[in-house]
């Protein structure tokens, strides 16, 4: 293998935040914590799709213990940088967590609304016995809903960032890497 990839979509970035190395030690950290608290629970990990899957898939082969794995599919992003603050359910159907320990999975903590929305529905149409927020970035801004991340791989400034799950207008997710966008690529 290229021991210095250079990918044509790395090409897209102004500036990496966090490599490769940084986010698979990160995560195994995480990983580490939630295995040491959860032991003996009902884990099951609730992954908000489409941006918290590659996340999910890191996290969740560095948690070993005995879980369950469930998504819910939400939008709250309307194709630009910022969120709309509104939060669309894509399905009707909530996942099965009653009496289960949950980890609401999400790739960024930014408004909050997002978390917010799902983490109320969980605590008011199911019976999970217990709800942790568990997410790979979070900005440092003041929140529009009171969100607190249980579980925070990396405080970031207020950047619309891209990268390891995250995306804009729908691309750039499949980037190993966290960076933000070249402005002119920006629409404005
Ligand atoms: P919130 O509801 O404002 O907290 O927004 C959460 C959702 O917005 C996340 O799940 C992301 O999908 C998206 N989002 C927020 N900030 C960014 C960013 O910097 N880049 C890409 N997507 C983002
Ligand atoms: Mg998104």
């Amino acid at each position: 293998m290229d021991p210095t990839p250079s990918p044509a979509n790395y090409s897209q970035l102004d500036r990496v935040l966090l490599d490769e190395v940084r986010i698979r030690r990160r995560v195994a950290e995480m990983g580490r914590q939630i295995t040491a608290e959860y032991e003996g629970q009902a884990l099951t990990v609730v992954t908000i799709l489409q941006g918290g899957a590659v996340f999910m898939a890191d996290l969740i082969r560095e948690i070993h213990l005995p879980m369950k794995l469930e998504s819910i599919s939400v939008a709250s992003y309307h194709g630009g940088t910022e969120s709309s603050g509104t939060v669309t359910f894509l399905q009707s159907e909530l996942p099965d967590i009653d009496g289960r320990d949950v980890i609401l999975l999400d790739d960024i903590l930014d408004s909050g609304r997002t978390l917010a929305a799902i983490r109320h529905r969980f605590e008011t149409e199911k019976k999970p016995a217990s709800v942790r927020v568990c997410v790979f970035l979070e900005k440092n801004i003041p929140r529009a809903a009171e969100v607190v991340a249980d579980y925070r791989g990396f405080l970031i400034e207020d950047l619309f960032v891209v990268g390891y799950g995250l995306d804009y207008q729908g691309e750039h997710r499949n980037l190993p890497v966290v960076g933000t966008l070249r402005p002119e690529l920006i629409e404005k």
